[in-house]
């Protein structure tokens, strides 16, 4: 959540921040602004909105060597120009970026800034201003800023610039994303390499509670006692291409295009020559170890991980619990002798994860990283890391982020299963094999499932996914979908749970789609279909070829009856890309939404 990108170096900085802050907008786009110093002094510009609003607001006559720049997603203080970043201290000699929150933010006000008059409704300006007193007590701005640093509590990822000082920018993290990109005779920073790779591939990690010196010639990292510290870059392995949206005009819509060519990737990584599984032995002995996995997500992530539950429990025969993060620390059930933690998480950066994966190493317990972002926080912190191989998901509604997570889940599952030397009869790369296809030939059909959206919610209020067994779970996740993008209230239900009480809410002409792909559950769902069309529904089926009547208005592909939510998952998804463009939403930047969530 929050963007921040900075540069000092040679060339101007205004197209390096601007454009930075276009990649970044996926963390947060409700105010943005950039600070560019120059011999003139600190030139500010900050709007209400998005980058593009930035742009026409930026002066093209201000030339900078050095800059920084935010992009916002509230946490305290409405969306406004006041409350954007970059923040400035009341002399105006410190300007500052902030991704984060402070949460002694009061107290730090109550106990050093009392005579200080703010601005702002942000926990930032406190920085900012923290940083201004505690240099008028050192006269030293690294020593200020260190000072200012040890007192915060909370998450922040940095950047700061003193007024009197063109050859440094100040940087510090702590929970929140942050990295530095080393060039030749510039640096930069930046809370994703994407924002920063059309400049440099090479970057430096900093941990929590370090504080950096960014030069035009060279970085200095510190810990906050000053002692510095030696770290190698590495080489981000992103492919600037894959972060465009090229002739696509939504990046939704790209990402779920890349589906199946996702799922070839997945095979590809993780089979050997031999064509057996190949996954680290520590996974592995992990996954053999344990007595019960305690699976730990948010969001749609979430929905990937009551999926996994079934592939495990099934395939591997290990018990699995599978919690809402944001939950878990506050109820955390009674935990079994050997418990493994796995977590799910597209960015690897989400607080309400994190927040659970401190917890559980201060307890001891062993942790796995499921994650499209090899280095991401979860994936560092975690004792082993599985890659998604998803490559970048931009649109803040996440597509082929999950049907990677259920495909390695069903790698892991299988893999499991071999360790325990059980007999399966279930191939999961031939399996995954044929639901790329599938997914193939889904996509291939965007215009009848257009049509569908046209005619199902282009004008309604509301929208119910019913499913029953592993057919709920993708409902759950295609209501997610719909609600996010297109703002119809939507809700997923268990088929069999909508009588005992929601069922009052279905009226005339109130869409509700089912999904009919399990065979065990195929006459149950049609049920409850026939229930709710009594109630004047518009229902409308979809099922998988074989479970198919002749009214259902989509039929997908067969797969293997384990793997149907990879397949029955993309109508889904494409349905809500439809209603909300339909419904002239803004497909990729949702209101209200951020894409990585790294606010508890
Ligand atoms: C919905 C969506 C969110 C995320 C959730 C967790 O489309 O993207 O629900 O799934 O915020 O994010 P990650 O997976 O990055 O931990």
């Amino acid at each position: 959540m929050c963007g921040i990108v900075g540069y000092i170096g040679q060339n101007d900085t205004k197209d390096v921040l601007l454009n930075g802050l276009e990649k970044l907008e996926y963390r947060g786009y409700d105010s943005a602004g950039i600070a560019m110093l120059n011999d003139n002094g600190m030139n500010l510009f900050k709007v209400k909105g998005r980058i593009a609003a930035l742009r026409g607001r930026v002066d093209e006559t201000v030339e900078s060597t050095m800059g920084i720049g935010h992009t916002r997603w509230a946490t305290h203080g409405v969306p406004s120009a006041t409350n954007a970043h970059p923040h400035q201290s009341t002399t105006g000699r410190f300007t500052l970026v902030h991704n984060g929150v402070i949460e002694n933010f009061q107290d730090l006000k109550r106990d050093y800034l009392g005579d200080v008059s703010f601005i702002s409704e942000t926990d930032t300006e406190v920085i900012v201003q923290l940083i201004e007193k505690n240099f008028n007590k050192y006269q030293d701005t690294a020593e200020a800023f260190r000072q200012t640093i040890s007192l915060l509590k909370g998450s922040y990822a940095i950047g700061l610039i003193d007024k009197e000082d063109q050859d440094t920018i100040y940087v510090a993290k702590n929970k929140s994303p942050l990295l530095i990109g080393l060039g030749d005779g510039f640096n930069v920073i930046a809370s994703d390499a994407m924002a920063t790779l059309k400049e440099t591939d090479q970057y430096l990690e900093i941990y929590d509670q370090e504080v950096v010196l960014v030069n035009r010639s060279f970085v200095e990292v510190q810990k906050l006692n000053g002692t510095v510290v030696d770290r190698k870059p590495f080489t981000a392995q992103i492919d600037v291409s894959d972060t465009e949206k090229g002739t696509y005009p939504h990046f939704m819509l790209k990402e779920i295009d890349e589906q199946p060519f996702v799922m070839r990737r997945i095979i590809q990584e993780y089979q050997d020559d031999d064509n057996n599984l190949k996954l680290d032995q520590d996974v592995r002995d992990a996954m053999k170890a344990c007595d019960r996995i305690y699976i730990i997500a948010a969001g749609t992530s979430y929905h990937a991980g009551l999926v996994g539950k079934q592939f495990i429990e099934k395939l591997a025969n290990v018990p699995v619990e599978v919690h809402v993060a944001s939950e878990f620390s506050y109820n955390m059930p009674l935990l079994s002798e050997k418990p493994l933690f796995v977590f799910i998480s597209q960015s690897g950066e989400t607080a309400d994860s994190r927040s659970v994966l401190v917890k559980i190493k201060e307890l001891g317990h062993p942790a796995l990283t499921i994650t499209n972002v090899p280095g991401s926080t979860l994936s560092r912190e975690a004792n082993y890391t599985l890659n998604l191989y998803a490559g970048p998901e931009i649109a803040v509604a996440s597509t082929k982020a999950y049907t990677a997570q259920m495909a390695v889940l069903a790698i892991l599952a299988v893999d499991t299963a071999q360790a325990k030397e059980l007999q399966l009869d279930f191939d999961p790369m031939q399996e995954l094999a044929i639901v790329a296809n599938a997914m193939e030939v889904l996509t291939d059909q965007k215009e009848a499932i257009e049509d569908l959206a046209k005619n199902y919610l282009a004008t309604s209020r509301n929208a119910f996914f019913i499913g029953r067994s592993t057919d709920y779970y993708v409902c759950i996740e295609g209501a997610l979908k719909l609600k996010e993008i297109s703002y119809i209230q939507a809700e997923g239900f268990a088929g069999g749970e909508l009588k005992h009480g929601t069922i009052a809410l279905i009226e005339d002409g109130t869409p509700v789609i089912a999904l009919a792909t399990q065979s065990e559950v195929n006459y149950g769902i049609r049920s409850n279909v026939q229930e709710v069309e009594a109630r004047g529904a518009n229902a409308m089926v979809m099922s998988m070829k074989g479970l198919e009547q002749d009214t259902d208005a989509f039929v997908v592909p067969h797969v293997h009856e384990l793997l149907t939510p990879l397949v029955s998952v993309v109508p889904l998804q494409l349905l809500a890309y439809y209603a909300a463009l339909h419904r002239d939403c803004d497909v990729d930047k949702p209101r209200n939404l951020a894409k990585s969530v790294t606010v508890e």
